[in-house]
């Protein structure tokens, strides 16, 4: 089975839109990443798809404004937290501060959903294998409770340049990266099986030529996300695979 998750970002603007978004989308095989203002409401709506959030804080409770802690998010019924998005680094989340939400998450019985990826810059220079082995290094250095849980554990390979961009990655290169996250897995010789998908400019129109590739264990799906056609249609061609 493939996996399909749609994070809204930063939408839709109102509780009542985003209500409407979730039922219009509530299929089973998705996993609905709201904005954390939303996740009770869209949860109430949910009969079918999973619940995700954007994002966590490492510290369980206590004197930190504005942060989230992953054990509010399990008793909201998240079951699931997407952690080092590009747009988080961008603001300037670090490979050890992705690595401590990996932990909490992992300790709290989510399941991270890890995001790594390389910019255009990097990309140009050829540096896509050492940026996305340092992220997963660095992300995995706290992983032990991880491995002990036997939690799944999903790392979502999300170029840079290809988000929001309409430019997806083909699905060789995704295929390549993919390979290297395993291969670097299975050298750690650490007992995970992962589930490695991508995201980046993914539609209902080009989902099919990643979803046919078997190295590639689902989607991340931004902006088609919000439009319940195109999401839908997402996870109708990832239940053929
Ligand atoms: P788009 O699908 O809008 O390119 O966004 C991808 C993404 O960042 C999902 O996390």
């Amino acid at each position: 089975m493939k996996l399909i998750i749609a994070n809204w970002k930063m939408n839709p603007e109102t509780e009542f839109e985003a209500i409407n978004l979730a039922k219009a989308s509530d299929v089973s095989g998705l996993i609905i990443a709201p904005p954390f203002l939303f996740l009770e409401e869209v949860k109430h709506s949910l009969k079918n798809a999973k619940l995700a959030a954007q994002d966590l804080f490492w510290e369980k409770l206590g004197a930190y404004t504005g942060e989230v802690s992953a054990e509010e998010l399990k008793s909201l019924g998240v079951e699931y937290v997407i952690v080092g998005h590009s747009e988080r680094r961008a603001l300037g989340e670090t490979d050890e501060m992705v690595a401590k939400k990996v932990k909490a998450a992992s300790d709290a019985g989510l399941i991270p959903v890890l995001c790594v990826g390389e910019s255009a810059v990097e990309r140009a220079s050829g540096l896509t294998e050492e940026v996305v082995t340092r992220q997963l290094l660095s992300a995995l250095e706290l992983l032990k409770s991880l491995i002990s849980n036997s939690l799944p554990f999903i790392v979502a390979y999300e170029p840079l340049w290809a988000i929001g961009s309409h430019n997806p990655a083909t699905p060789q290169d995704v295929v390549k990266v993919l390979q290297c996250i395993r291969t670097l897995l299975k050298h750690l010789t650490l007992d995970l099986s992962p589930f490695v998908i991508y995201g980046g400019s993914v539609d209902a129109l080009n989902a099919h030529d990643f979803l046919k590739e078997k190295e590639i264990d689902g989607l991340l799906v931004g902006g088609a996300s919000l439009k319940p056609d195109q999401i839908i249609r997402i996870v109708e061609i990832s239940s053929l695979f």
